[in-house]
């Protein structure tokens, strides 16, 4: 069967998690209620939001006044740094859970793999999944090395690893563990934070296809079996970065995609972090 829009991934715990959603990274109060409201109306079924970003309660808001069905949206956020440790961590979780006001929050991520304290926060964190607060627990920013070890002594692997990912950060290793692991991969920043979308391959690849350099970034991220959460606060670019499911890239371009990774990094780079 084709896809659309709210298609969805199985999780490794049998929760479904829609292919596409929008960031809020960088959205201020009024901009995040327009656009999550203008992104669900056109058919995104999935928001991606963490403490850092300062607007739970504006996707909480947005998402309820839609008036769609609580259980056809799809609503990450994320636990900051300073939240670490066995009883910070879930109290962390309780504050963002209501900021969202949303009842069970559908993923829960690490946002970042902090020396010394992950551990026990995954393990707190468990404890919340398990009393079912949330529907699936992940990371975010965990490279090879922070998985195998979390892997190694966990009783459940994470669902999900955000991490960065696009055609100039092609992280074939990681994505190849992920998938082994089954745990699913996501792509933020997967528009280079719109820094390299003029780059001459990949206006030739757009021209060639009749779509955006943003629409093939997408496009190569969902082909490659990563979740995708391009953020835009423009109504246009929302619904041109929601237009990827009516054509597809050939195998031949998805492969000369794959061949731009420079290992460039537009946002942060955890490979030091112990
Ligand atoms: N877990 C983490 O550590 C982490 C880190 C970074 C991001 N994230 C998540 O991933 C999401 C996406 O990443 P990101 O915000 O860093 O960057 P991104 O989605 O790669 O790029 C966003 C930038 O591209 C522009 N843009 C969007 N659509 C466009 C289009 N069709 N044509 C041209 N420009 C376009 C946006 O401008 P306008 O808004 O003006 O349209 C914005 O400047 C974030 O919002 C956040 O939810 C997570």
């Amino acid at each position: 069967m084709s896809q659309t829009i709210g298609s969805t991934v199985k999780l490794n715990n049998g929760v479904e998690m829609p292919w596409l959603g929008l960031g809020v990274w960088q959205l201020s109060s009024k901009e995040t209620i327009e656009s999550v409201g203008h992104a669900l109306k056109f058919g995104y079924r999935h928001i991606d939001t963490a403490t850092l970003y300062g607007n739970e309660s504006e996707v909480g808001l947005a998402v309820r006044k839609s008036g769609i069905p609580r259980d056809q949206v799809f609503v990450t956020t994320k636990l900051w740094n300073n939240d670490h440790g066995r009883d910070r961590a879930p109290r962390a979780f309780m504050e963002s859970y209501k900021e969202l006001d949303l009842g069970p929050i559908d993923l829960y991520l690490i946002h970042w793999p902090v020396e010394g304290d992950r551990h026990q926060t995954w393990d707190a964190l468990l404890k919340v999944h398990q009393e079912g607060k949330c529907r699936a627990l992940g990371v975010s920013n965990y490279t090879i090395k922070h998985l195998e070890e979390l892997l190694e002594r966990t009783s459940m692997a994470p669902a999900v690893n955000q991490v960065e990912f696009h055609p100039f950060l092609y992280q074939k290793e990681l994505l190849e563990f992920c998938r082994k692991h089954k745990i699913q991969l996501e792509a933020y920043s997967p528009l280079i934070k719109g820094s390299r979308l003029n780059d001459p391959k990949l206006v030739e690849f757009a021209t060639r296809y009749k779509r955006s350099p943003a629409q093939i970034c997408i496009r190569w991220a969902i082909q490659h079996e990563v979740v995708v959460i391009p953020k835009s606060c423009h109504k246009g670019r929302i619904e041109e970065n929601g237009t990827v499911f009516d054509f597809k890239l050939s195998a031949k371009d998805m492969a000369a995609i794959d061949a731009l990774n420079e290992d460039f990094r537009c946002t942060w780079d955890p490979s030091n972090t112990p």
